[in-house]
């Protein structure tokens, strides 16, 4: 006698500590409303395909409400003497309601009620993780349309390569979660589906019904395959991948918010509600919220590692090491809601230096292109029009001046092509203005692109 619930077939009890390191408890207790929700969906089912009577049913059902009750007021005590959280809700059942709360578990396992119960709660989390995205994409809109006329420097190589609308730049970041959101959304139609009724694994011999506890659960499909309903954990891979793209995404805005709030670049000023100061240097204002989310992206790769490793060898069905899903995944989930939550404020909040943009697009030679289009428009080999550019670009440097301060006699040198108006065509403004192709950074572009991204949202 062990006092477990598997207890019959043992003649002596685990220490405690072999015991705490089986249990999964101490995290699985976030599964407890959907371990709620699943049991009243199975435990309804059982009534309406007879395998219980209507009182077992209905004093079930109550437990389970009561508990349910508990559960949200954060009153239920959980004890690692039960293991996990299907255990422990088990006998708190059954010391509310008295051993007809055993009756429960019948037609189903462990197996495919923790499977169920994973499905349960991410079909919902995606949702909030989704609508989390929008929200940051709409604040991402927001400064775009303040900037749809600050010119910027673009960048190559980390190098000054042509002038851009900044709004331009911040709209890549729109897309990119799209995207993401996509995939997200996407991901739900294998979420969406019920293992429950697959049993330890190779179904039940109750006449259960699990169309209609999938239907209880707001599941569109089942599984067909009882093993594969609780072998399958692609669907928290899938979720754990989508989430370290989006990291991807986050930490490569990050480090450029982080490179514009230094004082090489100062394109931009976090709100000091979303910075730090030093414990010994008075002066500074740190970017932290995007360095941790820049460092959080490593987690999240880790945890996506982490379940793969898991998976690769294990043979099916059901093993104790897929326990090991859990953790990564609330620990991913808590790191994307967080992140975004954070992105959202720092973008809203964000003063952009339109003028020190203004400035830096004008101090450089990102408007070289330029000039070699212009003397290609007027029947110079391309490649020869670079050419003489260049040679251009490298007085300029000698006399330490730019392309528009050059004489026209100094260009007319290199090239009889090039005449008064080639002045206009060097203007930055102009630079971005005349990039009308399609998804370029021409203003009217970008207001294209902004228009888009507002029907998008709606
Ligand atoms: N705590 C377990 C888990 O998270 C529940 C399933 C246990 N099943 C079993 N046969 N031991 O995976």
């Amino acid at each position: 006698m062990s006092g477990k619930a598997w207890g019959g077939r043992f003649q002596k009890s685990a220490e405690q500590w072999v015991d705490e390191f089986g249990a999964s408890i101490g995290f699985d207790q976030q599964l407890v409303t959907e371990d709620i929700e699943g049991s009243i969906a199975h435990v309804t089912m059982l009534g309406a395909c007879n395998i219980l009577t209507t009182e077992e049913v209905d004093a079930i059902k109550d437990g389970l409400q009561q508990l349910k009750v508990k559960a949200d007021n954060n009153e239920l005590e959980f004890k690692v003497e039960n293991e996990d959280i299907h255990l422990n809700l088990e006998k708190m059942l059954t010391d509310l309601i008295g051993p007809v709360g055993g009756k429960l578990h019948t037609g189903r396992s462990r197996n495919d009620q923790v499977a169920t119960d994973m499905h349960l709660f991410l079909k919902k989390r995606v949702v909030e993780v989704i609508e989390l995205i929008e929200k940051f994409q709409a604040a991402i809109v927001e400064q775009a349309e303040d900037n749809v006329e600050t010119l910027a420097p673009g960048y190559t190589h980390l190098q000054r390569a042509q002038p851009i609308s900044f709004a331009h730049h911040l709209m890549t970041y729109f897309w990119m979660l799209e995207r993401d959101k996509q995939r997200f959304t996407e991901s739900v139609k294998r979420i969406d589906i019920s293992p429950l009724g697959a049993g330890a694994l190779a179904g039940t011999t109750f006449p259960i019904d699990r169309e209609l506890s999938a239907k209880l659960m707001g599941f569109s499909a089942v599984y067909q395959n009882s093993i594969d309903a609780v072998s399958d954990r692609d669907f928290i891979v899938e979720f754990l991948s989508n989430s370290s793209l989006m990291m991807a995404h986050l930490s490569r805005f990050a480090e450029e918010i982080i490179l514009w709030s230094t004082d090489e670049f100062k394109f931009i000023e976090l709100d000091d509600a979303f910075s730090t100061g030093s414990s010994i240097m008075p002066q500074k204002k740190n970017p932290d919220m995007a360095e941790l989310i820049r460092g959080k992206a490593g987690r999240t790769y880790g945890n996506l590692m982490g379940l793969l490793t898991v998976l690769k060898g294990i043979p099916l069905a059901y093993n104790k090491d897929m326990q090991e899903d859990k953790e990564g995944m609330f620990d991913t989930l808590h790191t994307v809601v967080g992140s975004l939550k954070i992105f959202e404020g720092m973008v809203r909040t964000m003063t952009v230096n339109k003028e020190i943009l203004h400035k830096a697009v004008h101090n450089d030679f990102s408007n070289a292109t330029e000039l070699a289009d212009y003397l290609a428009t007027k029947g110079m080999p391309f490649r020869e029009a670079h050419e003489v550019t260049g040679k251009l670009v490298f007085t300029c440097i000698q006399k330490g001046i730019y392309l528009l301060d050059l004489p026209l006699e100094e260009m007319q040198k290199e090239s009889t092509l090039l005449e008064e108006d080639v002045y206009e065509v060097l203007a930055p403004v102009a630079a971005v203005q005349r990039r009308h192709s399609l998804g370029g950074t021409g203003f009217d572009q970008v207001k294209i692109q902004l228009a888009q991204a507002q029907a998008l949202l709606k």
